[in-house]
């Protein structure tokens, strides 16, 4: 039997110091309820928490640590390099290298700058497309997130559905009243708001598969048909990438899908767990970024040596080894059997959706194609659900609007175990 007494030690002596205890908000349970759990370390597919308690990791820091925790040519890559400073303020070769090997990587990408966060990532990206073109507004899709940077928090996806924020304090009307939306998967819509704001319209941007609103796949000609309305109508189209980038395969969902944006956004596994973001493209739109244009973006830490260190090792890897990605593949759907297998068992409605090492058991038997349909499902049952496999020691993203992600760590026994816990969970909660 679990216990989680130090967890909820350091919860209550964290909201002493730290609004709501946490430092981003998903993480506090409140859209699943208890105490969250404060982890201690991390090895491969492991988590192990302040009470000692080892779970079965589906997060994987959202996103980033696809070979596993602590996965050791990046521990001793970043070891080595802090030795040499953890940061200068100048340039160095190893950004060369970076950008030189997220170039061979990436289709489509003739630079990249480094930020910090997919947040800055996003931010910067939309205001080079605005000052690209010379027009205001932009399209986002509803329940897709691009970071927490004011224009885009609007219909943004999963933290902000979690705690059932429709309208943030502190955004200005100015700040939002140039983000139109639409719904995800509705090309007509889009084209409709492009007719409607002529010539108004710098930017389209959304995740190739959204992954904010539990995981949602385009459907077929939707990115496509979204590709030629922006090139008829001289929109720059952002794959907000920061999920699906070097996930979904080594050039991302660009390369899965087949299908080239003008920008990408890029963040998590590209720093491997370290605090990195991206945005990259084409050569005419990039050369727009000061100090080659105009249009300014600065960081002080940006390109930071132990960053890049980090991102540079795992990439490498992941260029080199294609096999991780059909790896990791082959043991998503096996989940996925399982899952299907044991739901049905249950008799309980759901719907999962999948690509690559993104999936998501939706509880509903409609299909989940937008965040209507993801906020139909049954949010209350996916409540127990979480919990029911947590005690189980299956850690699950603490909200039902997240992809889970998987890494390479997990063995075909840690997949068996989580479909026994599943199993178990769904008739304890049916
Ligand atoms: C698709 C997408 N874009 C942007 C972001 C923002 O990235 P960060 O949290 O690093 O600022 C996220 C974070 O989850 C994301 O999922």
């Amino acid at each position: 039997m679990y216990q989680y007494e130090s967890s909820k030690a350091l919860f209550e002596r964290a909201q002493q110091s730290i609004p709501g205890g946490v430092n981003s908000p998903v993480r506090a349970f409140k859209s699943v309820g208890g105490t969250p759990i404060f982890i201690e370390k991390a090895k491969g597919a492991y988590l192990y928490d302040a009470d000692g308690n080892q779970y079965i990791d589906y997060i994987a820091s959202w996103g980033p640590m696809i070979m596993g925790h602590a996965w050791e040519p990046v521990v001793t890559a970043i070891q080595q390099k802090a030795a040499g400073s953890t940061s200068f303020g100048a340039p160095t070769e190893l950004e060369i290298e970076m950008a030189e090997l997220i170039k061979s990587m990436a289709p489509n990408v003739d630079m990249v700058r480094m930020v910090n966060s997919g947040t800055e990532a996003c931010m910067s990206a939309l205001r080079l497309a605005r000052g690209y073109t010379g027009k205001n507004k932009f399209i986002k899709f509803e329940g897709c997130y691009h970071g927490h940077a004011d224009a885009f928090l609007v219909k943004a996806g999963s933290g902000l559905a979690t705690f059932n924020i429709q309208t943030v304090p502190g955004i200005t009307a100015g700040a939002a009243n140039d983000t139109l939306t639409a719904p995800y998967n509705n090309l007509d819509a889009v084209k409709q708001l492009v007719a409607e704001n002529k010539n108004e319209i710098a930017a389209i941007i959304i995740e190739p598969v959204a992954g904010n609103m539990g995981c949602i796949l385009p459907q077929p000609g939707f990115l496509e048909g979204l590709r030629a309305l922006c090139t008829e109508e001289n929109i720059v189209l952002i794959f907000d990438e920061v999920m699906t980038g070097f996930r979904l395969a080594p050039g991302g969902a660009q390369q899965k899908l087949n299908i080239q944006a003008d920008l990408i956004t890029y963040g998590k596994v590209i720093g491997a767990g370290m605090p990195v973001g991206a945005f990259a493209g084409r050569k005419d739109i990039m050369q727009y970024i000061a100090p080659l244009g105009n249009v300014y973006q600065a960081g002080t830490l940006s390109g930071n040596p132990l960053a890049m260190i980090a991102g540079y090792t795992l990439l490498k890897e992941l260029k080199a080894n294609h096999g991780i990605y059909t790896e990791l593949e082959q043991k998503t759907e096996y989940l996925r059997n399982g899952l299907d297998r044991v739901c049905k068992e249950a008799g309980i409605p759901y719907t999962i959706n999948q690509l690559g090492s993104m999936i998501s058991l939706h509880f509903a038997d409609h299909a989940v194609t937008d965040f209507t349909s993801a906020a139909a499902t049954n949010i209350e049952r996916f409540k127990q659900f979480f919990h029911a496999m947590l005690k189980r020691g299956v850690y699950l993203p603490p909200s039902a609007y997240e992809s889970w992600f998987l890494n390479h760590a997990l063995t075909r026994e840690d997949l068996d175990k989580t479909i026994a816990a599943a199993a178990e969970s769904l008739k304890e909660i049916a």
